[in-house]
């Protein structure tokens, strides 16, 4: 993997934000275990709440495109420092990928990122697996 073209994609997805209201821009670039790479920004929204994370644009825009396996995703946002993820891009991230091996990139710049597993970044995630432990039906 070559993390410092992942870091690249993350600044470069920001340029289409839109964030109207908070004036923040954030970029994604989710890289697929074949190698694609997936863009994207924050898109919000005059009511607030339906507001869409970067994270999850990119993610979003790949399960829709037949992708389900992922290896890292690097994350830039406008601010002089390192972006960590919301609580729920954390949880879509659970969903889809595998929390021992799957690498969140905090790119500061292009040449500055911080590596975590989403294990270290949303240990104990609930998953379907915690569904099939139902005992009544
Ligand atoms: N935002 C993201 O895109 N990703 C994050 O991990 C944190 C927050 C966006 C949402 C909103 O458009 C703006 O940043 C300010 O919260």
């Amino acid at each position: 993997m070559d993390k410092r073209a992942l870091a690249k994609e993350a600044i470069l997805a920001k340029e289409n934000a839109y964030v109207p209201y908070s004036h923040f821009r954030v970029g994604a670039a989710l890289l697929t275990k074949s190698g694609k790479i997936y863009r994207g920004c924050n898109i919000e929204n005059a009511a607030y709440t339906p507001t869409n994370c970067a994270e999850r644009t990119a993610f979003f825009k790949a399960v829709s495109e037949g992708e389900l396996e992922f290896e890292a995703i690097a994350i830039n946002g406008d601010a002089d420092d390192y972006l960590y993820p919301c609580g729920v891009c954390r949880q879509v991230m659970a969903e889809f990928c595998n929390p021992s091996d799957f690498l969140i990139l905090l790119v500061n710049n292009e040449a500055d990122w911080k590596e975590y597993t989403l294990e270290q970044l949303l240990p104990g995630a609930f998953t379907n697996a915690d569904i099939e432990k139902v005992t009544c039906r």
